[in-house]
This record gives C-alpha cells, structure tokens and sequence, in this order.
C-alpha cells in the first residue's frame, strides 16, 4: 500500500534536477559563444518546436534528456547521421562541453535544449514527434522523500509516451537497482507504452558507456537497461 501511495502521480511542475554551480572551462566557453547560437535552439515555452526547420530536414528525431557531458550523445549521433538529436541539459558545462565536442568532429545532426526538458515536453514538442526518447544515468533521488522528483514517474512518464510517434521507443538506463524497479513499474502502468522485454532489457550494444557508467562498473555496480515502445 504504501508503494502504491509513494508511486503516485506528483504534480509536474517538481523539478527533476538541483541546478548545480559547475565550473567552465575555456573550450566550453568559447564553444558555446561560437556554436550556442547556431546548434541551440531558441525555444520560448508555449511557442511549438518546428523540429524539420530545427534540423533543416524531415529525418526521425531521438531526443536524450539530460545527457550531461554529451558523452553518449555525440557518439551516438556520429554513428547515425540520418537521424536528429535532440539533447536537453540544464547544466551549462556540459552544454559547453557537448558543443566543443560537436565542432571539433564536425557532427552537423545534434541541436541542444539548454532548458528543462519537462517544461518543453509539455509546452513545445509537439505530440507523436518524437522517434525515440534516451534516459541514460538519470538523477536517481534514492531517498524516499526524493522520489517525487524522478524524471521517471507517473504523470511524466505519460508526457513522454504522448511526445512518442507509434512505433517510437524510450531507452532508460541506470545503475540504481531501486530506481530500474521503480522505472518498470512506472512505464509498465503507463497507457500506450509497451515493453520490448519481459521484463529488463539486455544492454543495448549501440550505446557507447559514459563516466557515469565506468564508475558504476568499477565500483562493482550493475546498469539495468529499460526498452519500452509507443503502441
Ligand atoms: C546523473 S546525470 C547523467 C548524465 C549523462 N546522461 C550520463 O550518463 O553521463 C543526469 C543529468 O540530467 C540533467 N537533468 C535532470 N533533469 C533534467 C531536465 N528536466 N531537463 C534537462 N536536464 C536534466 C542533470 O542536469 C544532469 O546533468
């Protein structure tokens, strides 16, 4: 009973994130002068997204919330040219850091959100635009108190089914056992989401591992991988 009370929907507007002091270095700097104003995107809440002139074509796009330093972002993107991503991060560094990484390799499919993703799900995207959506590491807010503030958690979870075009998926990876049964429970509730697995997924070989992934494993924790579709 109490699982069921703690797993309830939480209003939307509970951030998801604590936005932290980071410092930046040059490089971040100078990248997000230089590129900031080409690769991210203006977006002005309640104004919808036009995603094909965002990217200046009509391909799929795979948005990743919270990718942090773009380690797994530009990877994935220099792999798959024929699709869009669609990055959202709230921590200036790591947007900094992913836009030098883009310029130096020449990577032409990524445009940033420096916003928070929840807000822009719900006020820009449009519904059924989205080809796929990644959640890797997300903040696992451990403590009971905390959980409210997931990204994974119902209310949320919806939004983010909503954004998916049918056949769409959502990728979910973390390191933390109580937040990947959480997750499952979560999209398993979640209307028009329906697992690929019976139940976790095996490690998706395509996604490239960050530091937060080579930390997990040196400090003898596992990654729980979560593969949902949009019926
Ligand atoms: C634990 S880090 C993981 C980073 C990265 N995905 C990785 O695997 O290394 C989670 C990141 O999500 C970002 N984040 C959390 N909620 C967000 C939101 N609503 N919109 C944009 N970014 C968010 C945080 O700023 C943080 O950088």
């Amino acid at each position: 009973m109490e699982e069921e009370d703690e797993i309830a929907e939480v209003d939307r507007s509970i951030r998801t994130y604590v936005l932290r002091a980071g410092r930046m270095t040059d490089s971040q700097r100078r990248a997000l002068e230089e590129l900031g104003p080409r690769l991210c995107l203006n977006v002005e809440p309640g104004r919808e997204l036009d995603l094909a002139a965002a990217f200046g074509n009509g391909g799929p796009v795979v948005a990743e919330i919270g990718f942090g330093m773009g380690q797994a972002t530009w990877r994935i993107a220099a792999d798959n040219p024929a699709t869009n991503y669609l990055g959202f991060e709230v921590h200036t560094p790591g947007v900094g850091k992913l836009l030098a990484e883009l310029g130096e390799r020449g990577i032409e499919n990524v445009r940033i959100v420096h916003r928070d993703a929840v807000e822009v799900f719900e006020r820009c995207l449009p519904p059924s635009s989205l080809a796929g959506i990644h959640v890797f590491y997300p903040d696992p807010w451990p403590k009971k108190r905390h959980h409210k503030r997931r990204l994974i958690r119902p209310g949320l979870a919806e939004l983010l089914a909503s954004r998916l075009a049918s056949g769409g998926y959502l990728y979910f990876v973390t390191d933390i056992e109580g937040y990947a049964s959480w997750a499952l429970e979560v999209l398993g509730r979640t209307a028009g989401l329906r697992n690929r697995y019976a139940d976790y997924a095996p490690r998706q070989e395509w996604r490239p591992e960050t530091k937060f992934e080579a930390r997990a494993s040196r400090d003898g924790r596992g990654a729980w991988e979560l593969l949902f579709e949009k019926a």
